[in-house]
Parts: C-alpha cells; sequence; structure tokens
C-alpha cells in the first residue's frame, strides 16, 4: 500500500500580516529597538540557515548529528515510536537518523514535521517521503506560538525539538511552548529536545560571526523581508552584523548596526501614517537570542513545564546535549505546583484526573485524518485559509 504523504497550511491569513505589522511596530517604536526573528526563515533565510549548518565555525549541527550518530539506535529502542513529530523540522537533515533507526526497529509509520517555512517544509516532505517509502508523511506549515494544537496524535510518539531553538526563545516564551509541547504527551510518549551548552565566549562569537559572512547575510535577510512584506525600505547594506555574548542571561545575542544615521520607512506597520524610524549612527536593532543551557537549567525548565527529565547526552566536546523527557502525570504535576503555591486550587479534587486517562483529548479532525491516511495518494495541500500575502 503507497504511503500518504498530505502538506496542512495553518496561517492567520490577513491576521498574520496583522500580526507582522504590529510585532514590528512595537519592536521598532521601543528602546533598544528590536524585531522577532520568526520572519528570518522565507525561503532565502531557510537556505542561508542551511549554509549556516555547514561552516567550520558553527559546531552545533556538528556536535548534535554526533550524538544522534552514536544514539539513534539507542533512542529508538528505549522510545519505540510509531510516530516522530518534529518542530522547527527545517530541512531534516538530522531527523534522517532517528527516523532511519526508527523505521528499522519496525515501530515507525509515520512522520510529522512541523514549521514556519513553506519552501523548507514541501521539499522535506517530499524527499523523506521518497527516502522511506512506506512512512505516511504529513507535513504541517504552523507557527509555534499558535499552532501546536493542531497536530493529531497518530500512535506513541516522540516529538522532536533539535538544533537549539528553544534558545531563540525568551524565558516567557519558552515556558508557555514547553507547556504546549507537554500538552501533546501522553503517558507514553517521550520529548527530545537539542540545546547548545554554555562554553568558552570566543567559541560561541565565532559560531554566530563566521569569516565568510553567511551569518551576517542571513540576518540582513530579515531587513529584505520588511522590505517585501511591509514595503519598509531599508538600505540593508547599510547595516552591519554584530554577535555577542550577554553573560548575564546565559545567551548569544545578534543585532543590526546602522553604518550612518537612518531614516527607514515602513508603510506596512504604520497605524494611521505609514511608520517612520529613525536610527542613529551605530545604533542597534536585536534580532535574535539564542540561549546557551545547563544540565541544572534544562531540569528546571522541564520540571516547571510539567516534564521529567529522563536521559542526558551529550557529544564529546561537551558542546550540545540531548535531553530526553517524558509527561509528569498531569495529577501528580497539579498537585505538586499547587504545593509550591503556583496555582490558586479551590478544592483539590478538582485535579483528580482518572487514572490512565490521557492528557490531551484527541482534536477535532485527528480520527479523520487518521482515516484519511491509508487512502491519500500523492501530495494533497489542504491550505486553510490564505497563507501571507
Ligand atoms: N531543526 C533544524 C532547523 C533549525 S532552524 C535544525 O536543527 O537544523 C529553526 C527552524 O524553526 C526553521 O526551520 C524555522 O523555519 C523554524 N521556525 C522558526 N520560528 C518558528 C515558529 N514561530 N513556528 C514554527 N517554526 C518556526
Ligand atoms: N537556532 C539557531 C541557533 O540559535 C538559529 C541561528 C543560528 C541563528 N545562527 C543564527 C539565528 C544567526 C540568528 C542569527 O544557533
Amino acid at each position: 500500500m503507497p504511503a500518504a504523504l498530505t502538506l496542512t497550511i495553518h496561517t492567520l491569513g490577513m491576521d498574520a500580516h496583522r500580526a507582522m505589522a504590529d510585532q514590528v511596530r512595537l519592536g521598532l517604536t521601543r528602546s533598544p529597538k528590536e524585531l522577532p526573528c520568526r520572519y528570518f526563515y522565507d525561503d532565502r533565510g531557510s537556505a542561508l540557515f542551511e549554509q549556516i549548518t555547514e561552516l567550520p565555525e558553527y559546531y552545533l549541527t556538528r556536535a548534535e548529528t554526533e550524538i544522534l550518530e552514536a544514539r539513534s539506535d539507542e533512542l529508538a529502542t528505549i522510545t519505540r515510536p510509531q510516530v516522530i513529530v518534529e518542530l522547527g523540522a527545517g530541512a531534516c537533515t538530522k531527523t534522517r537518523l532517528l527516523i532511519g533507526s526508527a523505521h528499522r526497529a519496525g515501530s515507525l509509520r509515520c512522520f510529522v514535521p512541523f514549521d514556519i517555512g513553506e519552501g523548507v517544509l514541501r521539499s522535506s516532505v517530499s524527499e523523506i517521503s521518497s527516502e522511506f517509502r512506506d512512512l505516511d508523511v504529513h507535513g504541517i506549515v504552523g507557527d509555534f506560538a499558535s499552532h501546536l494544537d493542531a497536530i493529531p496524535r497518530l500512535g506513541r510518539q516522540l516529538v522532536m525539538f533539535l538544533g537549539s531553538t528553544i534558545g531563540n526563545f525568551e524565558v516567557a516564551e519558552r515556558r508557555r511552548f514547553l507547556a504546549s509541547v507537554r500538552a501533546l504527551l501522553s503517558e507514553d510518549d517521550f520529548f527530545l529536545l537539542g540545546v547548545d551548552l554554555v562554553k568558552d565566549e570566543r567559541e560561541l562569537v565565532a559560531a554566530y560571526a563566521d569569516e565568510q559572512g553567511v551569518t551576517a547575510e542571513f540576518n540582513r535577510n530579515l531587513l529584505n523581508v520588511l522590505n517585501r512584506e511591509l514595503d519598509a525600505d531599508f538600505d540593508v547594506g547599510s547595516f552591519e552584523h554584530v554577535a555577542l555574548w550577554n553573560a548575564a542571561a546565559s545567551r548569544m545575542e545578534m543585532h543590526l548596526r546602522a553604518n550612518g544615521g537612518q531614516r527607514v520607512r515602513v508603510p506596512g506597520a504604520g497605524l494611521l501614517a505609514p511608520l517612520e524610524v529613525s536610527f542613529e549612527d551605530r545604533e542597534t536593532v536585536r534580532t535574535e537570542i539564542s540561549v546557551k543551557f545547563t544540565r541544572g537549567i534544562v531540569e528546571r525548565s522541564f520540571a516547571d513545564a510539567g516534564l521529567d527529565l529522563r536521559a542526558w547526552f551529550t557529544d564529546s566536546g561537551q558542546r550540545f546535549a540531548l535531553a530526553l523527557a517524558t509527561a509528569i502525570p498531569l495529577r501528580h504535576h497539579a498537585l505538586d505546583l499547587a504545593e509550591r503555591d503556583q496555582l490558586d486550587v479551590p478544592n483539590r479534587e478538582d485535579l483528580e484526573v482518572p487514572a490512565g486517562d490521557h492528557v490531551r483529548e484527541p482534536a477535532a479532525g485527528d480520527a479523520e485524518l487518521a482515516r484519511g491516511f491509508p487512502k491519500s495518494q500523492g501530495l494533497h495541500v489542504d491550505v486553510n485559509t490564505s497563507s501571507l500575502h
């Protein structure tokens, strides 16, 4: 029986465009200025990111690949996934190692890559399904912040979030994200998270300011996106890439620094009149953060979200780690939080969840999707609403 291949596109239609305009206006009118990083990944941005992963200075991808090469058979044995869900999947290069192991072990039926980049997801979906012909592949184009609940539960799952993309979230965003990942997990599911570790500052800075200038191009591409999507008139060449280590916040920061004073019009981000923004000479706008972790930080973030760190794998250079977690049963977690006075619980009985109950209720459409799988063939594009523009 031929395997199924589907692609579901979730966007907020005009709302997505409005959201972009609002975020850009807020970011550019605050001091210091900042821009939202999710807009890095148009087709050019996704391609530039793939080049970054191959740079001599960008050790992250190689270190994570080393761990996966050594451990993916073991991970497949521990987690026995029927479904691998990958958040922020991108080109799925490293994922193939785990898919291969779980496929050889005989448990894997379905792969669900989720990403905001439609172009990169389309090519990943078709490449993976031609490489693993009997695997159902169900791609989802969506945003971590709005569409994680659109992920159907199609069997025992391993949810993965690789590449230290979690480092690109602010603390509050990370908390929200982990809580929604927790809501995707039933008792026998697993979550595998890739995190970059705290290390020597020079090595960190080099990874985000490469000799060839690919990271600089990637960073500046955000301005191209704003020029295109919001009719802005950034003179992209007048902004310089800056990467610096913020020790207090344990994170790398990427900025763009104005070379000479600039006046920029961003008509698409204006309210009544077009937005006009001035940059002083050498003023910077922050475009991205990349938090660097320790095992303790990961363990605490997991515990806050109701996740239990079960295994920790690092590469030989101790540069990067893969953290494997399971969901703490809801009842235990809620009581634990109540005990710590973090939750206002009028009546403890309200927290009782019948034993064996799955935490996540099946979403409307799960069954339909599952039924649709064996029958469908070829690439089905199910556009829920129009995409940006
Ligand atoms: N997992 C790959 C790619 C990491 S780059 C790797 O490890 O190499 C980060 C990925 O997250 C990109 O593919 C980007 O398109 C996606 N992404 C960024 N912000 C997102 C968001 N808000 N919602 C969904 N995906 C997002
Ligand atoms: N998740 C990647 C990281 O934090 C994203 C990234 C790599 C990135 N290089 C970048 C983001 C340069 C902005 C600029 O390493």
